[in-house]
């Protein structure tokens, strides 16, 4: 109970987001520059055994209880089953997912539910192939789509569908994108455009809201019912649509979720990160190496947790992006 992770305003923090590596596969123009990304040293990458090491401390003494790993493109990262199979033996464990856009997914779906993965959410922002190239400058949505109905024929716990909508792209797509989604008995969940992305091109006025996706699938399907979240901290309101599908808005901008927030983030190369937004990180890679005690292990993430800030503050007239992008922080 002492090692909790509290910060400042009572939040405890119960999930923890590990990004596994920050090369993709993808060059998505809302986390990614389409040409020169930046990756970090292979040497500076956590090992797996590092990795398991964290989580275990983290969830025998401080509480945590869920797992997710997010990239970059986790599945790029080389023998991704096993560290899966390597987190998945930790007892104090509720929950281990991944994030993924779904294009190695074909091939790595058997082998990750084998391994002991419970959750899986896959990104598909369109279905047609040339605002594919548009969104994420490579080719490949055949691929994702054979990467999902993968994934569904495999039986994972849950899966659910990300899609950050695009202004003035695939905001002609939400229907059919809904659609695909109720075919396949899968939660599609709209994310608003945060600026997170390389090239600095984030602007309030290119957020396309949740309530303009909600307003667009109401008019389509009929009235949206409020439905109460499973779990307070899940970022996603969710909706059930006439006929029973739920579908979800992840109103990151416009109706920010900080106040219920319970994670914590390790990026690839070992820095803490207590916020997606935070200007500030703690790298515990050398310490780590230099041999550094459990207890000195915890203390890191409870300093990194107490300076945690209220929320992200977008909307503040100082707002400042933080320094790494997306890929480099981890989704
Ligand atoms: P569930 O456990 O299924 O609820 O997963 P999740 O929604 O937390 O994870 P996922 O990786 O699928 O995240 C979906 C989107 O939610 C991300 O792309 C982000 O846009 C957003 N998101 C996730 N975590 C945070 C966060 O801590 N802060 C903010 N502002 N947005 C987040
Ligand atoms: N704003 C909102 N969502 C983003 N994602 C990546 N970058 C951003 C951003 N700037 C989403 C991807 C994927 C998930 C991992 O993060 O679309 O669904
Ligand atoms: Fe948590 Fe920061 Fe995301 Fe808000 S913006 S939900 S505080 S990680």
């Amino acid at each position: 109970i002492g090692d909790l992770l509290v910060d400042r305003f009572g939040r405890v923090h119960r999930s923890l987001r590990i990004s596994v590596t920050d090369r993709c596969n993808l060059r998505c123009f809302y986390c990614m520059p389409e040409f020169g990304a930046e990756f970090a040293a292979r040497e500076t990458l956590l090992t797996f055994e590092e990795i398991q090491r964290i989580a275990d401390v983290l969830t025998s003494r401080c509480g945590i209880r869920d797992i997710r790993l997010t990239g970059g493109e986790p599945l790029v990262r080389k023998d991704l089953p096993r560290l899966v199979e390597m987190l998945a033996s930790i007892d104090a464990l509720d929950d281990l997912s991944l994030t993924t856009n779904g294009i190695l997914l074909e091939q790595f779906a058997e082998p990750l539910r084998r391994a002991g993965l419970k959750r899986l959410n896959i990104s598909i922002d369109t279905l047609d192939e040339v605002n594919f190239q548009k969104v994420s400058r490579r080719s490949g949505i055949d691929q994702v789509i054979r990467g999902i109905d993968a994934a569904i024929a495999t039986g994972f716990e849950t899966i659910k569908l990300n899609t950050t909508a695009v202004k003035g792209v695939t905001e002609s797509e939400i229907i059919s994108l809904v659609k695909f989604a109720m075919q396949r008995n899968v939660q599609i969940r709209f994310i608003e455009f945060m600026p997170l992305d390389t090239d600095r091109s984030w602007r309030t006025e290119n957020v396309l809201s949740g309530e303009t996706i909600g307003a667009m699938i109401e008019r389509a399907f009929g009235p949206l019912v409020p439905v109460p979240p499973p779990s307070a901290s899940q970022p996603a309101s969710d909706f059930r649509l006439p006929g029973g599908h739920s579908i979800g808005l992840i109103q990151s901008v416009t109706k920010p979720f900080c106040d219920a927030c319970d994670r914590i983030r390790l990026t690839a190369d070992g820095a803490i990160r207590n916020c997606l937004f935070s200007q500030q990180e703690f790298s515990i890679r050398d310490l780590l190496r230099g041999g550094l005690h459990d207890d000195e292990l915890v203390e890191q993430f409870r300093r990194a947790v107490a300076a945690k800030a209220a929320g992200h503050g977008i909307d503040d007239g100082d707002f400042a992006p933080p320094e790494r992008p997306m890929y480099s922080i981890g989704g």
